[in-house]
Parts: C-alpha cells; structure tokens; sequence
C-alpha cells in the first residue's frame, strides 16, 4: 500500500489535463478542457476535465479523478495508478507492505536533518554568536521573513552545541554521523559538526523532506560553500535546491529557470519569480535534468556570464537537449549573477532578461559568429565540431533538424553534408576508448572537497603504456634527451620543425575529449611533460641528478617513469640514429592526422579552396610514398 500523504501530494502535484491528453485530444474551453469521450467512444466534446482536478462525461456519466481515469483507461490498480501519476508528476512514492507496517527507514534522517534544520534557524536568531550571522543576512539584503521562508540557519563555531541538543533528544552519534551532520577523521577522534561557523541552507527533496544542508562561510576561505555528504536521503545528482516548492509554478508557468547558487534562488523567489531551481555546485547531473523535464517543458538557464559561467550553461544544455527539454539561455550582463542584478534592478527587469533569451543553439551560433568562427575554413571547422555534438545530443527529432539546419546556414555548408557527419560522428563515438591519464588535475569549481574530481594519477602497476600513437617514438626521443644530454638540443630542434600548426579552438566551448590534445608538444602526457620540463634542463645535469631536478617539477609517478627510462638496459647504440628515426616516424605521424584533417576539411570547403585541400591531399600522399612503407604500416588511425 501507498501512505496516504503520499498519495496526496501525487494528487497535488498531477496536471491532469496534461495526464488526460495523453489519451484524449482536449480543447480549453473556458476554464475547462473538452473533448470526445475515451469511455464511450464518443466523437461530440462531452467529456470535460477541470484542470483543478477531476473529469465528467455529459452523455455516459463517467466521472472521477486522476487516478480513476488511468485505472480505468490503462487498466492498473490503484497502486499502480498512483505509481504512475507520480512519475509523472515528479513525486517520489513509497509503497509500504501493508502486513509489515513499518516505517520508513529513510524517516529517521529526515527527521534529524529537520529538527537539525530548527536548531540552526533557532540559533541564527537567538544566538549571541550569530551575530555576525545576521548582519551579514542583512548585509546581502535577505529579510527575516524570506530567511524563515527558506529556513536559512546558522551553524555555529562552537565544537559540541548542536551535537548536545540532538543527544538530549535520543539521536546517537552514529545516527548523525551517518546523517553526515557530524564527522570523525580518525576512529579515536571525537566527531565533530561538518558545518561550522556557517549559513545554513536546508535542503529538502521533492516530498518535503528534509534531506541535507547547504553551508556558506561568512568571510572569505575555502570552501565557500560545502554540502552535506551523500546519504541514504541525499543524492546530489537527484536533488534540485527548492524544487519541492518551485514545481507547482514550473507547472503553472510552463518553465523551469535554472539558476547557478543558493542566493540567487533565494533572491529571484524573493522578488515574485518562482519557478527557480539550483543544482549543488554540481554540474547538471542526468537524474536532475530528468527531474525539471518532468515539471517543464522549457528550461532558461541563468548562470553567470563569466567563462566558467558560459561553459557549465552549455554543459547543463546538452544534458537536458538529451532529456527532449526546450533549452533557453538568459544571458546576464558582465559581472552579474541573478542575486546581484535582480538585487540591483528588480524583478520586471529580470523577467525582460529571461523574455529576451535565446534558444541555446541560437546563443552558440550567436557567439561563434561574433567571435568570427566561420570565416576561414580551419576555424568553421573547430565551430562546426563543437556544434555537433549538441544536435547529437538532442533527442527531440524536430529540434534536431531544425540545428542541423541552422548550423548549416551558418557555416554555408550543405545541410547532407552535416547530416553525414552526424552519422558517422555517431557510431566513431561509440567506437572511442578512453582518453590516456593526465599528469595534471584540473580543479572543477564547485565541487565538494571530499571528493575527488579526477581520479588520483594512478598508482602505476607494471610498465607504463602509452595510448597515444607512435609514442614509442617519442619515448626515443626523451630517452635521447636524458641519456645523451649534448644531443638534447638536436632533439628539440627536431621536435619543433614538427608541430605546426595546432588549432585554436574557442574557450568557452565545452571540451570535446575526442579532440582535444595534451598541451605537451609532444602528444604522450607523460613523455610530453618529461620533455616540456627536460626544454629547461642545463646540459650539464646528468643521471641521478637530472632526476632530483625532475622531480621538483614532474608528478612523483612521472619521475619514476623518466627514471625507469634511464635505467633501462636496452642499449642506444646510436643516438643520432634513434632521433632520426623517432622523427621520421613523428613527421609521418603530423602528414597522416593532416591528411585526415584535410578529409575533414574538404566536405566544407566551397570552389577553389577546395581544389587547394585536394592538392594538397595529393603531395603529401605522394611523400609519403617516397618515405617507403615502413612507418606507413607501423601507424594506423583507430
Ligand atoms: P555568493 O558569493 O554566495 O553569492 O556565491 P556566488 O554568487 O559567488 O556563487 P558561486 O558562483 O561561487 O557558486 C554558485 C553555487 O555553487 C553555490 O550556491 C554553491 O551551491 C556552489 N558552490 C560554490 N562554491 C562551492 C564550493 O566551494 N563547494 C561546493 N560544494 N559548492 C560550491
Ligand atoms: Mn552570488
């Protein structure tokens, strides 16, 4: 059996007529739907569905509610039928054994997190040591009433308050522990609060649990912003901040808006725009995007207009395209987020932001051309990559055409030729294996400290191997560098006569694995780091005291690399020898990605430039003709 209140709030938040619809064709009429009866077949507009929620047929006398209406039409039970309207509708339902009456085991952590939630409100008003608290609340304009409203708290720097009053009401250590409430480092340790000397945001699910907190220093330090840790009720990737409470207006207004921060759906619900949500500090995750596709058809989101800003919007996009939502971007203006500039400027001014959107494809269009990307042929090239996967990312077949469409207007390309690489996009990307480890990690912003945003650079187990093609030439050459110091400086000359040209690419656009090349000149990343740090390398340091030297600037996992390489006995009979044939083999390597480079180009070129592309294709497939067969057969493309 479904608790009752569960039932309720599946009641609440249904739109039956969008419910109906889905069997019935209906016609606002008024303030009712009409149309033809599913239950007599009838072709006249006698059945009538209040939107408030219920439906009446005038000729058969068929009437009832939500879930009478799909019981009786898909035939379920009214299990099911509750099931089913609240998948719909966004509702979590919890179906209880009925002989087995137990509770909830997720009851006891909402109801930690909730009275937790009082505690904190109650101290951030009634505290002495909250008063830094409250003036900065008003410092950032927030009213007493709009902090009730969110249940805005304050948890305080002393180590044992809050962990006294939730003992003294029977929750035991390892109930807050596992609430993540509190946290022990080590077995011996006292635990101690996870928030401490911070605003508190309470965090509720889509049923009005209370399931975790969102904290945010008062000064400056890091984190600015910590979540609770994951639990058996919170699921950063299935949790929109306010959902519970912006769903009913995303319903009503048909849009959801999409926010970066905590202040900013605090501050836009404030000033009369409700149907705001906010991810975690997260990157829009798929089980989130599910959710607000389940309330709107439309997403606008509203992130700031900076770089990181730009690139998590387009990231968030591509993720709800692949849920077959409508994407709007709301672009602020420089410097603002929507706290600061709905602060500033008020609501009526916001909505004209919002009103003003463009469609997100439109928006990288947009932003491709005033960059000028589709101007000369390489950079339409690099444009058109980045809008591929966007149109592949979208599920909506309509929408779907009509990007193909506008990206080849756009770049005055032929609308088949797109189409083609789409396909063929498609099932390469499938074929793909995994990017090679990076020395470097690069820091998400956003993200909660524990946990890790690349995985740590591998513990390496057995000799080190290379994705990268013909990086066993490349390994050669570093090999060269470290063992025979003097011919170093050959070597780099060597190496430089090889990369031209590599592309720029927008900045903004989301990284697109597939193309992106380690910054290294050489491509291997930790040949390629070894060799960026050897450029710097006196010629006089040697042996082990060229590996002390790497090792102020290389990964400990890297110097062990370069110091292997050292010690390998495999003998350089003659080094002069090993670098000309590294190179021959790496120049072989640059003419097969130009060729490819070239089949890439030339589907998108227009007249002579074309005739230029092909000749070109002939002369380097003649040299390498004439440079015989051996790296030929040594160097596929996967
Ligand atoms: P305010 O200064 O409070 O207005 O924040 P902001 O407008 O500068 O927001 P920012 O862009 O820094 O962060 C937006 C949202 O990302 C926040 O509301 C948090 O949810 C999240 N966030 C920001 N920094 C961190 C962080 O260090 N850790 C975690 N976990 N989340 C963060
Ligand atoms: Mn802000």
């Amino acid at each position: 059996m479904i608790p009752d209140e569960d039932v309720e709030r599946v009641r609440d938040a249904a739109d039956i007529v969008a419910i109906i619809s889905e069997h019935v064709r209906l016609k606002r009429v008024g303030s009712v739907f009409r149309g033809p009866c599913p239950f007599h077949q009838g072709t006249n507009n006698n059945f009538s569905v209040l939107p408030k929620g219920g439906y009446t047929c005038f000729v058969c006398g068929e009437k009832g509610n939500v879930f009478t209406f799909v019981q009786k039409r898909l035939g379920m039970t009214f299990v099911e039928a509750v099931k089913y309207v609240g998948e719909k509708s966004g509702i979590e339902v919890r179906e209880v054994k009925a002989h087995r009456e137990g509770p909830d085991p997720r009851e006891p952590f909402w109801e930690i997190n909730g009275t937790a939630a009082a505690w904190f409100t109650e101290t951030l008003w009634n505290s002495p040591s909250a008063k830094e608290a409250r003036e900065y609340l008003a410092s950032r304009q927030i009213s007493r009433e709009t902090a009730d409203r969110f249940e805005l708290g304050y948890a305080p720097r002393e180590l044992g308050l809050m962990r006294a009053y939730l003992n003294n009401l029977g929750w035991e250590d390892d109930r807050l522990l596992q609430a993540g409430l509190l946290v022990k480092r080590a077995e011996e340790e006292e635990p101690r609060p996870r928030f401490r000397d911070r605003l508190t945001f309470a965090i509720l699910d889509a049923a009005a649990h209370h399931v975790a907190f969102g904290g945010r220093l008062l000064g400056p330090g890091e984190p600015k912003y910590l979540n609770s840790s994951e639990s058996e009720v919170f699921h950063k990737g299935q949790t929109l901040y306010h959902l519970n409470a912006a769903r009913q207006a995303m319903r009503r207004e048909e849009r959801a808006i999409l926010v970066e921060g905590y202040f900013d759906v605090v501050r836009m619900v404030d000033a009369g725009i409700e149907p705001v949500v906010a991810p975690m500090g997260t990157a829009l995750a798929e089980g989130q995007a599910e959710l607000l596709r389940r309330h709107a058809k439309t997403v606008f989101i509203a992130y700031d207009s900076d770089a990181p800003g730009q690139k998590a919007t387009f990231r968030a996009a591509d993720v709800l395209l692949a849920q077959g939502v409508a994407v709007r971007v709301v672009t602020m203006p420089d410097g603002d987020d929507p706290d600061t500039y709905v602060r500033a400027h008020g609501r009526d001014a916001m909505e004209k932001l919002i009103a003003n959107s463009l469609d997100v494809f439109d928006r990288k269009v947009q932003l491709l051309e005033r960059g000028g990307w589709f101007n000369d042929l390489q950079r339409k090239r690099r444009a058109l990559d980045s809008l591929l996967p966007t149109i592949r990312a979208c599920t909506d077949q309509l929408t779907r055409e009509m990007y193909l469409a506008r990206a080849a207007e756009a770049a005055a390309v032929d609308r088949s030729v797109l189409a083609r690489e789409l396909e063929a996009g498609a099932s390469r990307r499938a074929r793909t294996s995994a990017p090679p480890p990076s020395p470097t990690i690069r820091r998400v912003r956003g993200e909660d400290e524990e946990a890790p945003v690349a995985p740590p650079p591998v513990q390496r187990v057995g000799p080190y191997r290379s994705t990268v093609e013909a990086s066993s030439s490349e390994r050669d050459l570093v090999r060269v560098m470290m063992l025979h110091r003097p011919l170093a400086d050959a070597v780099i000359e060597g190496v430089g006569r090889l990369s031209d040209g590599e592309m720029e690419r927008p900045d903004w656009l989301p990284e697109d694995e597939e193309q992106a090349l380690p910054p290294a000149r050489l491509r291997d990343p930790a040949y390629g780091a070894i060799y960026e740090a050897l450029l710097e390398a006196e010629v006089s340091l040697q042996g082990g005291e060229l590996v002390t030297w790497l090792g102020d600037k290389l990964e400990p996992w890297v110097v062990r690399l370069a110091e292997e390489m050292l010690d390998t006995p495999e003998s350089m009979m003659n080094p002069q020898a090993s670098i000309d044939g590294a190179l021959r083999r790496l120049r072989e390597r640059s003419m097969r990605d130009r060729l490819a480079e070239l089949d890439r180009l030339t589907p998108i070129a227009l007249g002579e430039q074309k005739d230029r592309l092909i000749a070109e294709k002939q002369r380097l497939n003649n040299e390498l003709r004439h440079m015989g067969a051996t790296g030929w057969k040594g160097y596929r493309r996967p």
